[in-house]
């Protein structure tokens, strides 16, 4: 689990006035909107008692926490306790982390780290599908987000972009070839899906129809976007890493020439995401060129200190105090170097890598 890097936490119709909790790298975070419609993103950890944020509400720019009304502005800092007298300033002390946050392609990206704007690793380079459908799910794994990844990041998967039932069945693969970009790789290659079947109008009738081939696309981005075209058609997986055993994987398809209704095509992925399941979490991660490009990149990351410790949060940190994943502005802002109560998530030791 990586800090400093954007991780798209939501798609953006979860997040509105009321807050969502959102829990990725072993942390809870908050979503929710501002009265200008923008998206915030902060630390759920109220820095009075711990209480979440996300159980709170919004009132006009500021979030309240349940507990004992605490309410903080999109910043992160508190601007009111109720039970102060009115005139009583508000320590310095009262604030909690806020996360740089911007919205793409139906994401909601936070940038979960401390490091300066000109030093952030970038987002993907989405395009926009100019999409007739769009459809969303998310699916949970007992298993790593290295190995969801490695296992997702196969070209045959993106035969799930496309509309149909052959999504039971594998594809067939051929011609793969592959380049590295600086924040991931891609896998290129050529898809024949197996037969369509259609049914006659009163669906006595079983005719086979051969689906052409197409050009797919794998594209992996750190630290865990995996993108797919096969044809005219698009999807994004966001793998989160819940905690070391436990990942979430949201998709979200976006099809030009789609017929089939939401729900249905809702389902089917959710089947075949399913069909999946004994491989992404009983299967030894395959090794092909996203794999690899992916621990590469995860031990330059841990290398520069971003690497999260993950086992020594749960170790010693467990139910005891918490911790937070720093941002920026315990970098930036100087005079609030003192001002932080909760402690920073220990990173793995570089040579530990
Ligand atoms: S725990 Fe949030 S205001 Fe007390």
């Amino acid at each position: 689990m990586l800090k400093n890097f954007w991780w798209p936490l939501a798609f953006s119709s979860e997040v509105s006035r009321k807050p969502i909790r959102v829990t990725a790298l072993q942390e809870e975070f908050v979503a929710y909107r501002l009265p200008d419609g923008r998206a915030n993103v902060l630390s759920d950890l109220c820095v009075h008692r711990g209480g979440a944020l996300s159980d709170g509400w919004t009132q006009e720019d500021r979030i309240v926490c349940p507990y004992h009304g605490w309410e903080f502005r999109a910043d992160g800092a508190c601007v009111r306790i109720p039970a102060n007298p009115p005139d009583a300033p508000v320590p310095r002390k009262a604030r909690v982390d806020a996360y740089p946050t911007v919205e793409q392609m139906g994401w909601v990206w936070a940038f979960l780290g401390d490091i300066p704007a000109a030093e952030r690793p970038p987002m993907p380079t989405l395009q926009d599908a100019g999409a007739a459908t769009i459809v969303t799910g998310a699916i949970s794994w007992r298993a790593p987000y290295e190995q969801v990844i490695a296992h997702l990041a196969e070209p045959a998967v993106a035969a799930l972009a496309l509309d149909g039932e052959f999504v039971a069945e594998a594809p067939r693969v051929g011609d793969v070839s592959s380049a590295l970009s600086d924040w991931g790789a891609r896998l290129m290659a050529t898809l024949t899906p197996p037969d369509r079947v259609e049914r006659s109008l009163l669906g006595l009738m079983k005719k086979r129809m051969p689906c052409a081939p197409c050009e797919a696309l794998v594209a992996f981005h750190m630290p865990c976007i995996t993108l797919y075209r096969a044809g005219d058609d698009h999807m994004m997986m966001a793998h989160l890493p819940v905690d070391a055993q436990t990942t979430v994987t949201k998709w979200m398809v976006a099809r030009k020439s789609g017929q089939t209704e939401p729900p249905i095509a809702h389902q089917r992925m959710t089947a075949a995401l399913e069909r999946m399941r004994p491989q992404v979490e009983g299967q030894p991660s395959p090794q092909h060129p996203i794999a690899q490009a992916f621990v590469r990149l995860r031990d330059e990351a841990i290398a520069r200190g971003w690497g999260i410790d993950a086992h020594l949060i749960q170790a010693e940190y467990a139910n005891i105090k918490a911790v937070v994943i720093p941002s920026p502005a315990r970098r930036e802002v100087p005079e609030l170097a003192a001002a932080w109560v909760m402690k920073e998530a220990p990173t793995i030791k570089p040579r530990d890598a």
